[in-house]
């Protein structure tokens, strides 16, 4: 399929939705599950609560379709517009990939759908994978949906790592228009880190739940996230200082501080909701893009620098104009 309008390359944010389960777990709640207390929990983390699923009615593919539902609606498109689904997700309902139930449950009949796996960055790696295709000319209505269920691949007996995370799917619609809304990026990865965070296969069809090294995956956030920022901005030809926002991966509110401190942005500018969420992986920059656009906060023209890390090692940055 190609774009009809080949003229149209530039790559534009035309929508966001995203979407949660309904259950809440609070840091409150987990204490009476593992040795640990809210004031842990909240002074290390930032986080307060998240969202958990709660059988199949939060499956990867039922949020993400919700998510993917919004964001197009709110870009004013049906499904049958959408020529191609990007799911970044880790913990698919299926290891064959979940892009195609999403697709079933959306009525994108015109679409081609699948999964790309990148952990925490995949939302990061979906924009640029889904810009390539816009700025080919191979496909004009994108729906790119970060989501994750990696309550289901926790060690609920873990302190060190259940605390972290949370559930949810976030999502938005670019669409090829004729001015380039996708300013610069970069991505990077790093395998000789790969034991850092992982869910290994463990054979006879099962997988070990999360591992993780915290400290050391955190000095890895701390060093290589603002390089990439640094780098996309470059390739923007901007300045941190030319940013209205700054939503980097929700995974610990220290990590925000230090990178905020690190380019002396002002600290409104950098958007922070993993109190109520946690950490929900793939879907954290785009549930937090969404809260923001939806508050009126983030607004047409703003320019807007992402970046996500995390297992691979991966890491990535984006920057981009709203609309
Ligand atoms: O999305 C993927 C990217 N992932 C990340 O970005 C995670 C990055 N890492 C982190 O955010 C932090 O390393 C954590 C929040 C995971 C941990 O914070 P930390 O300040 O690095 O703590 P720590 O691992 O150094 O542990 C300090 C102490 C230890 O006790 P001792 O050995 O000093 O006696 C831990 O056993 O805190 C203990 N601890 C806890 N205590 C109460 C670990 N987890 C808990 C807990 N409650 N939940």
């Amino acid at each position: 399929m190609t774009n009809p309008e080949s003229s149209l390359l530039g790559v534009c944010f035309i929508g966001s939705g995203s979407a949660v389960p309904d259950r809440v777990l609070t840091n409150i709640d987990l204490a009476q599950m593992v040795d640990t207390t809210d004031e842990w929990i909240a002074s290390r983390t930032g986080i307060h609560e998240r969202h958990i699923a709660d059988g199949e009615q939060d499956s990867v593919a039922n949020l993400a379709a919700k998510a993917g539902q919004k964001a197009i609606a709110n870009a004013g498109l049906t499904p049958q517009d959408i020529d191609l689904i990007i799911l970044a997700t880790s913990t698919g309902d299926d290891l064959f990939g979940t892009a195609g139930r999403v697709q079933k449950i959306l009525g994108a009949e015109r679409a081609v759908a699948f999964d790309l796996v990148a952990a925490c960055s995949g939302f990061v790696f979906g924009l640029v994978t889904a810009s390539q295709y816009i700025r080919t000319g191979a496909y004009k209505n994108v729906l790119l949906i970060g989501a994750d269920v990696l309550s289901r691949w926790v060690d609920w007996q873990d302190r060190r790592t259940c605390i972290l995370f949370g559930d949810g799917a976030g999502a938005v619609v670019l669409q090829a228009g004729s001015q380039n809304n996708l300013l610069g990026f970069e991505m990077r990865s790093d395998g000789k880190g790969n034991d850092l965070l992982n869910i290994n296969y463990s054979g006879r069809s099962t997988f070990e739940p999360i591992s993780m090294n915290g400290q050391e995956v955190y000095r890895f956030a701390v060093r290589r996230v603002p390089e990439v920022i640094e780098k996309s901005l470059h390739y923007a030809n901007l300045e941190v200082h030319d940013l209205d926002w700054l939503i980097l991966h929700q995974a610990n509110q220290r990590i925000i501080d230090a990178v905020v401190n690190r380019f002396g942005i002002d600290p409104a500018k950098a958007v922070s909701n993993m109190g109520k969420y946690g950490n929900t992986s793939a879907a954290s920059i785009p549930i937090a893009l969404d809260e923001w656009v939806q508050a009126g906060k983030i607004q047409s023209d703003h320019v807007i620098a992402i970046a996500g890390f995390g297992a691979g090692l991966s890491w990535g940055s984006a920057v981009f104009r709203w609309g």
